[in-house]
C-alpha cells in the first residue's frame, strides 16, 4: 500500500523530529498535541530547525515554505482519520499508549497502519487493544530524528507482510536505514545502550572521575559523538529512567536497574537539556 499522509501523535522531542523528517520527505503530515501551547512549542522547534537550514544555505526559502505547507497541527485525534500511517510518539507509558490506540482504532479506517515509536514497549502489548493487530508495527527513530540514519522496524507476531513492507518502505522513503528486530523489550539499540548509560551514572556516583572526564573518555577513547552523560541529558533523564524500569521489569538483570542518582535527578525535575538541568546545567 502507498503511504501519502502521516499522522503523528505528540510533538515533543521525537514527535517534532518525525514530523520534520516526514514533511521533508514529501509526506503530508498532521500532528496532534494535547494542548495548543505544546503544539505551538513543537511546531516552533520545526520552524527554527528549517530556518537554521536556510541560514546555512542548505535549503532555500521556497523549499522551506513548501515543507511547512505540508505540516498542520491539531489537538483533536479525530483530525487524523484520513492518514495512511499514524506514528505514535507519546510518553513511554503503557496505559497512555493503549488509551491512544484504542481511541484511534475507533476513528481510523481499517486500512490505516498504526506504528509506535516506543523506545522499549513491545508492539503486542499495544496492538492487542486494537482491532488491527495485522496493521500494527514498530518504527523506532533516534534523536535527533532528522539527522540519525537508523530506524528499527519491529515486527510483532501478528504484523502482516504488507504492513511490515510498508513500514520498511516508509523508512527508506525518509532516507533512513531500516533494521528489523523481533518484538522484544528495548529492541536492538536500547538493549545495548541502556546498560551503558546507566553504567556511566554509576561511574559518576562512584566518583571515578568528573562528568566531563567520563564524557571526554568515551568521546576521544571510543570515537562517540557524545559522551554518555551528555547523551543522557540529550535523550532526557526521565525517558531513560522509564526505559530502564520497563527493561528491568522484563529482564530482572542488574544492568537495567536504575541508579539512585538517576531517580533523584528525575524526582527533582532535572530531566536534562529540556529542563535546563540534568547531569549538566545548560
Ligand atoms: N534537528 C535537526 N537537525 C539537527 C538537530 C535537530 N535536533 N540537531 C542537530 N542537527 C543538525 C545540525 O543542523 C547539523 O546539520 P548540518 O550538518 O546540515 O549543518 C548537524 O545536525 C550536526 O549538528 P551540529 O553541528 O550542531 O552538532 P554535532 O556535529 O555535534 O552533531 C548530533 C549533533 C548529531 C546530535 C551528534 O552529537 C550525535 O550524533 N550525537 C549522538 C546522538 C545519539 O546517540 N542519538 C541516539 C539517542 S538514543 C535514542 O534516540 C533512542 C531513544 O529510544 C532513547
Amino acid at each position: 500500500m502507498e503511504i501519502k499522509s502521516v499522522g503523528v501523535i505528540g510533538c515533543g522531542l521525537m514527535g517534532s523530529g518525525i514530523v520534520q523528517m516526514s514533511a521533508i520527505s514529501g509526506f503530508d503530515v498532521i500532528v496532534r498535541e494535547i494542548s495548543e501551547q505544546y503544539l505551538a512549542t513543537g511546531l516552533g522547534k520545526i520552524s527554527s530547525q528549517l530556518e537554521k537550514a536556510v541560514a546555512k544555505g542548505r535549503m532555500d526559502s521556497a523549499k522551506q515554505e513548501e515543507i511547512l505547507a505540508r505540516i498542520s497541527g491539531t489537538t483533536d485525534l479525530a483530525d487524523l482519520a484520513e492518514c495512511d500511517l499514524i506514528i505514535e510518539a507519546v510518553t513511554e507509558n503503557v496505559e497512555l499508549k493503549q488509551e491512544t490506540w484504542k481511541t484511534l482504532d475507533a476513528i481510523c479506517p481499517a486500512n490505516t497502519i498504526f506504528a509506535s515509536n516506543t523506545s522499549s514497549i513491545p508492539m503486542h502489548i499495544q496492538a492487542v487493544v486494537t482491532n488491527r493487530q495485522d496493521r500494527f508495527v514498530g518504527l523506532h527513530f533516534f534523536n535527533p530524528v532528522p539527522v540519525m540514519k537508523l530506524v528499527e522496524v519491529i515486527r510483532a507476531a501478528t504484523t502482516s507482510d504488507d504492513t511490515y513492507e510498508a513500514a520498511m518502505q516508509f523508512a527508506r522513503s525518509c532516507r533512513k536505514v531500516p533494521v528489523s528486530c523481533i518484538d522484544t523489550v528495548g529492541f536492538i539499540v536500547n538493549r545495548l545502550l541502556t546498560p551503558y548509560l546507566l553504567d556511566a551514572i554509576r561511574a559518576l556516583e562512584a566518583g571515578i572521575a568528573t562528568a566531563e572526564d567520563i564524557d571526554t573518555g568515551m568521546k576521544l577513547g571510543c570515537g562517540h559523538p557524545m559522551g554518555p552523560l551528555e547523551l543522557l541529558d540529550f535523550v532526557g533523564l526521565d525517558t531513560v529512567l522509564a526505559i530502564a524500569e520497563i527493561m528491568y521489569e522484563e529482564f530482572k538483570l542488574p544492568q537495567y536497574e536504575a541508579p539512585e542518582m538517576l531517580r533523584r535527578l528525575v524526582k527533582e525535575g532535572k530531566t536534562g537539556r529540556k529542563s535546563g538541568t540534568g547531569i549538566y546545567t545548560y
